[in-house]
């Protein structure tokens, strides 16, 4: 099984923790859309997109990479960060537009101090916490076991 996640992670860092804690414990090449925009994915199996929330979508970078990059009928699993909700669509439909499987969606809150929240000292402030890091890893093994 070889894997790997595409990910932006621009505002706090929030989604790199995240992807790192599953990378720390398993064997997955990390990617980071905002400074690669070509990848040969043919040798993976998995494929995992994960960004932060911005303005209810993916990172640009992280679905450009996909439309660039995502091979037919792949398998492949989401995870973001929000301040408020998840949103997976704009990263699905590109997902959909390949033929692709999505296997799991996975999704914590990320400190947010975007706009007005700076004001108030941020929402979702120590988020993700080591619940959430160990969450996503139990999800990322779940996937990998199926
Ligand atoms: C420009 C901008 C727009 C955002 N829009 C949303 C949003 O629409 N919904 C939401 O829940 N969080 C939103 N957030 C909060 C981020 O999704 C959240 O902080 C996320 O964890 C950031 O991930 P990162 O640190 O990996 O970039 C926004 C943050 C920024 C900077």
């Amino acid at each position: 099984m070889k894997a790997a996640i595409i990910y932006a992670s621009v505002h706090h860092e929030n989604t790199k923790k995240v992807v790192e804690a599953i990378a720390g414990e398993n064997v997955v090449d990390l990617i980071d859309a905002t400074k690669e925009k070509e990848r040969d994915l043919s040798g993976y199996d998995l494929i995992g997109f994960a960004s932060g929330v911005y303005y209810g979508k993916f990172h640009q970078t992280v679905l450009n990479f996909a439309l660039a990059n995502l091979l037919a009928n792949k398998n492949v699993f989401l995870l973001c960060t929000c301040g408020g909700s998840a949103a997976f669509q704009s990263i699905e439909e590109v997902v959909k537009s390949k033929q692709g499987k999505v296997v799991g969606k996975f999704s914590c809150k990320g400190y947010d101090t975007f706009g007005p929240f700076k004001l108030i000292g941020g929402i979702a402030k120590g988020h993700p916490d080591d619940k959430d890091l160990a969450d996503a890893v139990t999800f990322y093994k779940g996937i990998i076991q199926k």
